[in-house]
């Protein structure tokens, strides 16, 4: 197929894991250590565009409206360059992306942005490719994308020796369960340490490295019974366990990684207090310190009431579960 211009639109929506990934294998091409299983979000999305073009000489990678270079162009053209690869495309791309929701919400992780580009890059080089084909694709840039590329209840295993192709996989529909994220911004503005260097700099010098791995799968098994039995009770511990596991592990890194502020820890708090008071949520924590509640979706509205309550606690917001990345039509 020639290129001459050709382009396309996809929307992805970010995701929550609720069993957390955090480390790669040190074999393979960006295999996940531990299976995680997270719940795509409706609400907030990443539109991006992709034109092949031949007037190009180098791919161009405009993100909310700036030209950004360095480490996010390299993997932008890493994605598609294995797009590329699959056609006899050899043309350089436009890639315009944009988030509708604010970059510091603490949800603006790579996993929309990039599940997002591998639909809009395999479209706009003509390619119609099957889902687990695009969320393998997705992976090879970020773990995370991966799971972006399915809608609802998402799984993704580990990876393991000889793993060629690793795709997430949907386990349930967004309507299996009325579930809800509440969101707890606890700062604005940009993390300290991305996701990447701060799993990496864990498995290279935590102590705790290895009970991670070796409990992860288990935390991961309970999450997932709990998500197809649609049983808060059950998910819950096993939830802030996972998220609680991954961060002790960072901290116990060389130097440590402590991405809460006094604010999530007023925030964890308040969650446990919550529940004491008859409130059930359970909280998770990416990497950075906003605290995010898994909740029933008739409870939403209440629990967002109370973190915002929370010394620190800036603002809320409320995510369902949603669809996976779709070609604009
Ligand atoms: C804490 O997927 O951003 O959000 O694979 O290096 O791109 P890379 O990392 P990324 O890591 C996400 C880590 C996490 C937990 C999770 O989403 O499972």
């Amino acid at each position: 197929m020639k290129a001459s211009s050709q382009s396309a639109v996809a929307i992805a929506h970010p995701n929550i894991a609720l069993a957390k990934y955090w480390g790669k294998r040190p074999y393979g091409h960006n295999l996940p250590a531990v299976p995680s299983l997270s719940v795509t979000l409706a609400g907030m999305a990443t539109r991006t565009k992709v034109a092949f073009d031949d007037a190009l000489a180098e791919d161009v990678f405009v993100l909310n409206g700036s030209e950004a270079r360095g480490e996010s162009l390299t993997r932008v053209s890493g994605l598609l360059d294995r797009i590329r690869k699959r056609t006899d495309i050899g043309t350089k791309a436009r890639v315009e992306s944009a988030n509708d929701f604010p970059t510091a919400s603490g949800l603006a992780s790579s996993a929309s942005a990039f599940a997002a580009l591998a639909v809009a890059a395999s479209a706009a080089a003509g390619l119609d490719l099957d889902r687990a084909v695009l969320s393998d694709l997705a992976r090879r840039t970020s773990v995370s994308a991966a799971r972006s590329v399915l809608g609802g209840f998402v799984e993704l295993r580990a990876g393991k020796e000889g793993d060629e192709d690793l795709p997430a996989t949907e386990i349930a529909a967004p309507n299996h369960w009325d579930v809800a994220i509440v969101v707890a911004v606890t700062r604005e503005g940009p993390k300290d340490v991305g996701s990447s260097e701060g799993m990496k700099h864990t498995m290279q010098t935590s102590p705790y490295t290895d009970a991670w791995i070796e409990r992860a799968p288990a935390l991961f098994e309970r999450v997932r019974s709990g998500v197809i039995d649609r049983d808060l009770s059950a998910i819950g511990p096993a939830v802030e366990q996972s998220a609680l596991m991954m961060h002790a592990a960072a901290i116990a890194a060389d130097p440590g990684i402590l991405y809460f502020t006094g604010a999530t820890v007023e925030a964890i708090n308040a969650v446990r207090k919550m529940r004491k008071d008859g409130l059930e949520g359970y909280l998770t924590i990416d990497a950075g310190p906003h605290v995010k509640v898994l909740t029933r979706g008739a409870d939403a509205e209440r629990v967002a009431e109370t973190m915002r309550a929370v010394p620190g606690v800036l603002r809320t917001i409320v995510a369902r579960p949603g669809p996976g990345a779709h070609v604009e039509s």
